[in-house]
């Protein structure tokens, strides 16, 4: 089915990857065709566990040229921010309830010259983020408590990318809305046909029996 908003991206969450091998791993996903790099970054405190930081965003960049669409799940993201972009990010999304000042946090993010990204949890109004949205250029809508990957898709998330993208459609901008959590070949689809153009998938790429590069081409197939 052709679709006018143009191809759907898919972007492997390396939380799901084997950080043993982890230049193997982004090296397959870019060959496998994907879109962007997913690093999903945890601190403990926003969210219970920790994961990784500056030097797993480092690595991943001699591994790629693809985009580092890097996801902070940290309190206070505004103190990291220049760390993130030193590192190689090219995207940087932060949470709506993480943030003191979202307006400000945000054009740092963009003054530092990557994309700026916003993000909320699933108990989160979407309204929250609708005084940001004139300066985002992605939506991260979580379909998971953040946290942890292999969780499933929530189907409420479901109404609010639709909220969302017809709240974007409505501005007239040009703004990438995601979606992140328990995404697999039977969940893309509805996320896909609610609005969403980009795919986060952590397990089931990296998880894929058949290796992550089939994992990417069943996504696809099931959002074509
Ligand atoms: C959850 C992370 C996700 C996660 C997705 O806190 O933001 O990016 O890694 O993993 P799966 O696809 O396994 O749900
Ligand atoms: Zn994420």
């Amino acid at each position: 089915m052709k679709d006018p908003r143009g191809r759907v991206r898919i972007a492997p969450s390396i939380l799901a990857a084997d950080l043993g091998r982890l230049d193997a791993q982004v090296r397959a996903v870019t060959a496998g065709g994907a879109d962007w790099i997913h690093i999903d970054v945890m601190d403990g405190g926003f969210v219970p566990s920790i994961s990784f930081g500056t030097p797993v965003v480092v690595a991943a960049r001699t591994s790629t040229a693809l985009p580092l669409d890097v996801h902070l799940m940290t309190h206070r993201p505004e103190n990291h921010l220049e760390a993130f972009v030193c590192a190689g990010a090219d995207a940087i999304t932060v949470h709506i309830e993480a943030v003191q000042n979202p307006v400000a946090t945000l054009r740092n993010i963009v003054g530092l010259g990557v994309r700026a990204g916003i993000t909320l949890r699933p108990g989160t109004p979407v309204s929250k983020i609708w005084p940001v949205l004139d300066l985002v250029d992605l939506v991260l809508v979580m379909s998971v408590e953040p946290g942890s990957g292999g969780q499933e898709f929530m189907p409420e998330t479901i109404g609010r990318i639709t909220a969302i993208s017809d709240r974007i459609h409505d501005s007239g901008r040009c703004v990438d809305l995601a979606v992140d959590g328990g995404v697999n070949a039977s969940t893309a689809r509805s996320a896909v046909d609610a609005g969403c153009r980009v795919l986060v998938a952590g397990t089931s790429v990296f998880g894929h029996p058949d290796g992550p590069g089939n994992g990417i081409q069943d996504l696809r197939r099931a959002v074509s």
